[in-house]
């Protein structure tokens, strides 16, 4: 297997840019009515115009603008952002149109959970005709099983698979199997894990009591610490095991040796790295291997399902405790999911991925080079890289003229590639298109 997307710099400090990082669910809401419809420059074009509406209703209808934290007009863009849009009518491939009508290369694939194109033939297919056959009943889809045998084929630590739609409900399940396993309570805890209680502090939130403690990435020191302070009480290990950039071995393997040590369950969030670093995620190209996981994200191809998995005396605990959902087994996502299967079946997706991620951010980084323009640095590996800037204005400025000019690059979080962006013509395109838009900013600054 090749690694080409190993070999790039590592960030200096490895915070996460997550799509809905803690800090940015707790921004304030920037996205009041009257300050938008302050927001909103006369002169702007009338197709803008369009796109800006849409943001007004947002604000209007939606607390926060977007039910997804990074659909936000700041997330999008940068606080005072007063350009750039917000909704998509269509998409297909790797393109998506907005309310106005343009139609732009999306290099954020929907938060990564696209990783073959929008709208794919053959997903689409799959999902038309289990709609069709009816999409839930009083009894369980047998697509459930299909799909079930088909994860424990591709992911090493399964053994059996539990559906939900999201990867929040998923991660929340893995700690509730864990801590009913183990009879514990205390989780360490390295990620970005959704929006649930157990991993988050802040507004509505009832004081944890201290049983998650959150560790560093990459830092042995700390997780050693961490488990030391657990004592008796440790239920689990959960660690995204990419985050901005590839672990060290040593530090998953001493995850392993401490839960091995203590009898606590090692818990893994592929939902990024799943179908993407490797179709069984971050687990099959490392030597260590989690006793749970989660996946979500690219593995239905933008269709919500999600999953935990892991060994059978393990997930024999989900039966000894309660993980439940009306939906969970809904058929449009299990047979979405079934296509991607097909698909990474049929060719090895993982590997374009990572070439067509490693052309794209390549091209960016020598836009930056060539443009002269400093504080914007590229970083992360090739399937999932992201922007670094050293000053907001300029970040918003820059990705405002990027989707102006028609690319939409993700701020504070990963660009995600997909087989809809191999083809010399688009990577071009976004090479072009980032050059250009550095021009911009760099004369709108003169
Ligand atoms: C590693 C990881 N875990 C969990 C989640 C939460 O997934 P969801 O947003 O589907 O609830 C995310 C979302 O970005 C994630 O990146």
């Amino acid at each position: 297997m090749a690694f080409n997307f190993f070999g790039k710099k590592k960030a200096e400090t490895p915070a996460p840019p997550d799509e809905e990082t803690p800090e940015d669910a707790a921004e304030p809401d920037e996205s009041e009515p009257e300050d938008d419809e302050e927001g909103i420059p006369e002169a702007v074009a009338d197709e803008d115009a369009i796109d800006l509406d849409w943001r007004v209703r947002a604000a209007t209808w939606i607390p926060g603008g977007a039910s997804t934290g990074s659909k936000r007009p700041a997330a999008l863009y940068g606080e005072g952002t007063t350009e750039g849009p917000g909704h998509f009518i269509r998409a297909n491939g790797c393109h998506v149109t907005t309310a106005s009508e343009r139609t732009l290369i999306d290099c954020t694939m929907a938060l990564g959970s696209v990783s073959l194109g929008y709208a794919d033939d053959a997903v689409v297919r799959a999902v038309v005709s289990s709609v069709a056959s009816g999409n839930v009943t009083g009894l369980a889809s047998v697509m459930e099983m299909d799909i079930a045998e088909r994860l424990c084929e591709v992911i090493p630590c399964a053994e059996q698979v539990r559906f939900l739609k999201t990867g929040a409900e998923a991660v929340s399940a893995a700690i509730r199997i864990a801590r009913t396993a183990t009879g514990r309570s205390h989780v360490v805890a390295c990620g970005y894990f959704g929006w649930h209680d157990w991993s988050n502090t802040g507004a509505g939130i009832p004081s944890a009591g201290g049983v998650v403690t959150r560790v560093p990435f990459n830092d042995i020191d700390a997780l050693d610490a961490a488990v030391a302070g657990a004592g008796t009480d440790l239920a689990a290990i959960v660690i995204e095991p990419v985050v901005e950039q590839l672990p060290d071995e040593a530090w998953l393997g001493r995850a392993r040796a401490l839960c091995d040590a203590a009898g606590a369950v090692l818990v893994f969030d592929e939902m990024k790295t799943g179908f993407r670093i490797a179709i069984g995620g971050y687990q099959q190209v490392s030597e260590v291997r989690p006793d749970l996981a989660v996946f979500g994200k690219a593995m239905a191809c933008g269709f919500p399902l999600a999953a935990v998995v892991g060994q059978r005396d393990l997930m024999a605990a989900a039966e000894r405790t309660w993980i439940s959902s009306t939906s969970a087994g809904e058929s449009a996502a299990l047979a979405a999911c079934g296509a991607v299967l097909d698909r990474y079946a049929e060719e090895d997706v993982c590997a374009t991925l990572a070439r067509v991620g490693e052309a794209m951010r390549d091209g960016v980084e020598r836009a930056i080079v060539a443009s002269g323009v400093q504080g914007i640095s590229v970083h992360g590996p090739a399937p999932m890289w992201f922007l670094r800037f050293e000053e907001a204005a300029l970040e918003t400025r820059f990705l405002e003229r990027a989707a102006a000019l028609g690319v939409l690059f993700k701020r504070g979080a990963y660009n995600y590639a997909a087989l809809a962006h191999d083809d010399d013509a688009i990577l071009t395109e976004v090479e072009r298109v980032a050059s250009t838009a550095l021009v911009e900013v760099m004369e709108g600054e003169e």
